[in-house]
């Protein structure tokens, strides 16, 4: 049963304080083929209004805004805005990002003012699933796209191994999109060089 939860690295606290700039820093290099597949599924341009739950660094959210996108990048950890913003200041010009410091439980955005949510090695790391669902469908608008992307590790794995989905938690987040009202959820798999990473697609 255990394997079949999506979130089971809820409450995971290494994202505060300085092991959290730490943790940010191991998440600057690498992250740009996980942001372009993303950003390929959702098919960004200049009318949608992108937000990036748990953004971390900000590697997705740059990418989104350097597409044309309105961007918000929200995260519960300040050492992960800090260094998003730093790092938007000094890479390439990006348009102008929204960082805010939320979790996914609780966004601080109006109904129906998003056109696209994604959340990128960020959902097993959700403390509350349900909520953080409502709060996703809740912000988007009808036709819109949330796209959750994780890497694919086998069942039973350990430490940080174990932070991403087996084919049971991908199915599992997929099954509670339906219940929590998108009109579909899709499970797919990618190969990006040697990463293996899982996609669950849910439209509303
Ligand atoms: C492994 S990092 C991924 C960061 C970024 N998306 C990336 O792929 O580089 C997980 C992120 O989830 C964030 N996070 C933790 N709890 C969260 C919550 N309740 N809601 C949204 N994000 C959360 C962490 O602060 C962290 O930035």
């Amino acid at each position: 049963m255990t394997d079949l939860v999506p979130n089971h690295h809820a409450h995971y606290r290494q994202f505060s304080g300085a092991f959290g700039y730490l943790a940010g820093l191991t998440m600057i290099l690498g992250r740009g083929r996980d942001a372009r597949l993303v950003a390929g599924i959702a098919d960004l341009d200049e009318t949608d209004h992108l937000v990036d739950i748990g953004c971390g660094p900000g590697t997705a959210a740059r990418l989104a805004a350097r597409q044309g996108a309105r961007v918000t990048g929200i995260d519960p950890a300040e050492p992960m805005l800090r260094l998003a913003r730093l790092l938007t200041r000094f890479r390439r010009p990006v348009g102008e990002i929204e960082w805010i410091r939320a979790g996914a439980e609780r966004l601080t955005l109006p109904d129906d003012s998003v056109t696209v949510c994604w959340s990128l090695a960020a959902v097993h790391h959700w403390p509350d699933l349900d909520a953080g669902l409502s709060e996703v469908r809740r912000v988007l608008t009808s036709g819109g796209t949330f796209i959750a992307l994780e890497k694919r590790t086998p069942p039973g794995a350990t430490g940080i191994a174990s932070h991403g989905w087996t084919p049971g938690q991908a199915e599992a987040l997929a099954a509670m999109l339906l219940e929590h009202g998108f009109g579909s959820a899709e499970v797919s798999n990618h190969e990006l060089g040697r990463r293996r990473v899982v996609t669950v697609t849910g439209r509303t």
